[in-house]
């Protein structure tokens, strides 16, 4: 099946993991890649031109792959990434913001780097890998493109220990949000993937967890991830934008977004007396909703 023909995909931090198969997936599809990998530890520390392996793999199956190492984290290598796809293949139809490293702490003990470096790599490395693909696609007015952001329950739901995490997670489906209403112009569609995978940034986080680890089990590895994206990049998903899909443990679903549920207008300016009795009204109707959230949820 050669649904992604012809086009051109983007993938940063396609060395390894959630990334690597997306890679492999998509080219399958038909789509030249572009693999990008600075080959960092898991901290974000240290370089490996681990993107190679990858490229080599998909052009042993009969496909056009071409290696970038640049980090995502610079707004010159987000340039130098999109400008290796553009001279290698001639154009670039898809963009898929994966990179991704953690600094775990509690806020008690992390430090500005700690922050800094999570914030570089995750929200800024979105801004700097999609800005150049997005002024492309004004200046040629090109049609039916495709942006597919990597957000994370840390960041839509929370997770201790990841407030720097959490805090790039929630800005990238924020940046979604408003990115599929300015590019909505040019047809091109901007989703966001909240996934959960086996791979090295969470194999110790499952297991400390109590949870049995089998990589072989495709419920637990990267590679349920890719069939999902191969299909937002296709055709077929033309008008679904603005959406965040939850890819994980063999379950595929679609995630609500921030909206008022439940809300009053007053006359006059709100008096205490007043809230006293409707902020626990409103809290209560919150958790209704979530309850039934919870039951409309579960895997069919
Ligand atoms: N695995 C999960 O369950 C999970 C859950 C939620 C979100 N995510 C997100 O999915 C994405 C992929 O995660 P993964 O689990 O496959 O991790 P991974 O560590 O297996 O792969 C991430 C890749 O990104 C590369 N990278 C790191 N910093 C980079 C930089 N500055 N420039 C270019 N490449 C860089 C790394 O070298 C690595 O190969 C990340 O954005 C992660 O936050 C993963």
């Amino acid at each position: 099946m050669t649904i992604l023909k012809d086009k051109v995909a983007i993938i940063t931090g396609a060395g390894r993991g959630i990334g690597k198969e997306i890679a492999l997936c998509l080219a399958k599809h038909g789509a030249n890649i572009l693999v990008n990998d600075l080959g960092a530890n898991p901290d974000g520390s240290g370089e490996n031109k681990i993107a190679d392996k990858v490229v080599t793999e998909i052009i042993d199956d009969g496909g056009k792959a071409l290696a970038n190492y640049d980090s995502v984290d610079s707004f010159q290598g987000g340039q130098n990434i999109f400008n290796d796809a553009l001279n290698e293949f001639g154009r670039v139809d898809i963009l898929i913001n994966n990179a991704g490293i953690l600094r775990d702490k509690t806020l008690f003990n992390m430090e500005e780097n700690d922050w800094d470096a999570i914030m570089a790599v995750h929200l800024k490395g979105h801004f700097n890998c999609t800005k150049p693909f997005a002024c492309y696609i004004r200046e040629n007015n090109k049609l039916d493109c495709r942006i597919i952001n990597m957000s994370s329950v840390s960041g839509l739901i929370g997770n201790f220990g990841q407030t720097n995490y959490g805090a790039a997670k929630a800005g990238i489906a924020g940046f979604s949000r408003s990115l599929s209403l300015e590019m909505s112009k040019y047809k091109c569609t901007v989703n966001t993937i909240s996934p959960g995978a086996a791979t090295r940034l969470t194999i110790d986080l499952m297991k400390s967890a109590g949870r049995e680890v089998d990589l072989e089990n495709w419920k637990q590895g990267p590679k349920q991830i890719a069939p999902v994206i191969a299909w937002i990049c296709s055709d077929n998903a033309k008008d679904i934008t603005n959406q965040i899909f939850h890819i994980s443990q063999g379950t595929l679903g679609i995630m609500q977004q921030p909206a008022v549920i439940k809300s009053y207008k007053s006359e006059g300016l709100w008096n205490l007396k007043q809230l006293d009795s409707l902020m626990p009204d409103l809290v209560e109707a919150k958790k209704k909703h979530d309850k039934e959230v919870e039951i409309k949820g579960e895997p069919v």
